[in-house]
């Protein structure tokens, strides 16, 4: 028997394993209002520096990360959970599983840039101890507004 995931909300077997282009193209859809499709994802994962995961409960595809690992620093690319299973823990829970694995692999700082109204994202990476190292003006259009880039140094 695997590892469990439990929640207020659902309760079920925990499967983390390597994202498929086409899964977390769907996902990303669901996810992103600028979205990535499964080629986007074909395209970027044919890098051997890029690498992706999905969690699924109870075998229903939930949540994904995609990131580029130039050692020692990673970048989250791409980050989501689908709404059915949000605000319950998964998307912690997908970060606790990609920092263990960044650190068997040599991982020391893990980097990416959110949306500065994004406050479910910037919550969650604040919960994990991420901190804000510069803003970048205008940098998204859609919807418009600065990003913020976050660092977290892996202990
Ligand atoms: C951001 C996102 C990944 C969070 O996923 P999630 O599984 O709901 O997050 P969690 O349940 O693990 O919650 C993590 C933290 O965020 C907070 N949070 C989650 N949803 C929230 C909401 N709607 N409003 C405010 N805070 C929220 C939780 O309370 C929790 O805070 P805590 O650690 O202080 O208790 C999800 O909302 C999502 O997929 N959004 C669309 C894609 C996106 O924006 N990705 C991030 C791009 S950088």
């Amino acid at each position: 028997m695997g590892e469990r995931f439990s929640s207020y909300f659902f309760a079920g077997e925990w499967e983390w394993r390597p994202g498929i282009p086409e899964e977390l193209g769907r996902l990303d859809t669901i996810c992103f209002v600028r979205q990535w499709q499964s080629q986007d994802f074909d395209q970027v994962l044919a890098q051997k520096t890029t690498h992706a995961w999905t969690g699924r409960i109870s075998g229903e595809s939930a949540g994904y990360v995609c990131v580029q690992f130039i050692p020692p620093e990673l970048e989250i690319l791409r980050l989501g959970v689908i709404p059915e299973f949000r605000n319950q823990g998964l998307a912690r829970k997908i970060l606790k599983e990609l920092e263990s694995w960044a650190r068997t692999v040599g991982g020391e700082t893990i980097f990416l840039e959110v949306h500065e109204t994004n406050h479910p994202a910037r919550r969650l990476y604040a919960g994990r101890g991420f901190q804000e190292v510069k803003i970048r003006k205008g940098y998204y259009t859609n919807p418009p507004g600065n990003a913020l880039l976050l660092r977290k140094t892996l202990g």
